[in-house]
């Protein structure tokens, strides 16, 4: 495996242009996360990358907005965020890229198998499956992923513009990387973090803890949050920076 870019010298804010990526020629495909979740960045476009199949992994912003699948060798996401629940992953793979599975390969990860039997291969995790099926109906009935997309750039929007407004709260990612569906932030005065996450709760806002390899806070706004959360959210962080800051 070759990293053909990295992130690390900005703490991983930032995407590297592409223009500094370093592909192997001899490369098989290029993988990438398209929102990575943890310190909240995201691609806004698909990267060009000159016929080489692209695999993306898209478990934190699949059906958060329009996706042109066939700029695409394979699509992968778990399903326990847009999705519904944890236990399935859907994959969209490219039909000429399967069919030559590695000596060993399990079954469940052979995809003509798959595509053959229907995703049958072995009982489904029929639960996770049923509730993907709500959740698909529920996104049709929003208007599909360019309704959802518009509202989602609202809620991310006025999340951020609050977090850049307030000196008591930053959020260090790059503007023009930041995730729709994770927004992160820190308080500038960390001994309040416990304070902030108790009254928080008090007040019907839950998990909001960062993760733990970055700290601070994470407000998760997948699709299923609605934009109804996020005003509750920024009204709460200005009440608590009015009190405490
Ligand atoms: C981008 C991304 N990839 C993959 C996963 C799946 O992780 P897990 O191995 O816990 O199912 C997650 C989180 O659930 C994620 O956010």
């Amino acid at each position: 495996m070759q990293v053909a870019a990295s992130s690390k010298d900005s703490n991983f804010t930032t995407i590297p242009s592409r223009s500094q990526w370093n592909i192997d020629p001899d490369a098989a495909y290029l993988h990438y996360t398209t929102n990575e979740t943890i310190s909240g960045v995201e691609f806004h476009a698909v990267p060009e990358v000159d016929g080489l199949p692209l695999v993306a992994d898209m478990s934190s912003n699949i059906l958060s907005r329009p996706v042109e699948v066939r700029r695409f060798g394979l699509i992968y996401a778990s399903a326990q965020k847009n999705l519904g629940l944890g236990g399935m992953a859907v994959v969209v793979v490219r039909e000429d890229l399967i069919g030559q599975p590695l000596p060993g390969t399990p079954s469940i990860f052979d995809y003509r198998r798959q595509a053959d039997n229907g995703s049958m291969v072995n009982t489904p995790p029929t639960y996770a499956w049923y509730v993907a099926g709500l959740m698909l109906e529920w996104l049709k009935e929003q208007g599909g992923p360019a309704a959802i997309e518009a509202r989602n750039i609202r809620k991310a929007e006025k999340l951020y513009a609050a977090i850049d407004a307030s000196p008591f709260y930053s959020n260090l990612v790059d503007p023009a990387a930041r995730s729709r569906m994770n927004v992160p932030f820190h308080l500038m005065d960390a001994s309040l973090n416990n304070r902030f996450l108790a009254d928080a709760t008090e007040a019907g806002l839950v998990y909001l803890k960062g993760h733990r390899s970055v700290g601070g806070m994470r407000a998760s706004i997948y699709n299923a949050m609605p934009e109804e959360g996020v005003d509750t959210l920024i009204s709460f962080m200005r009440e608590f920076e009015r009190k405490r800051g």
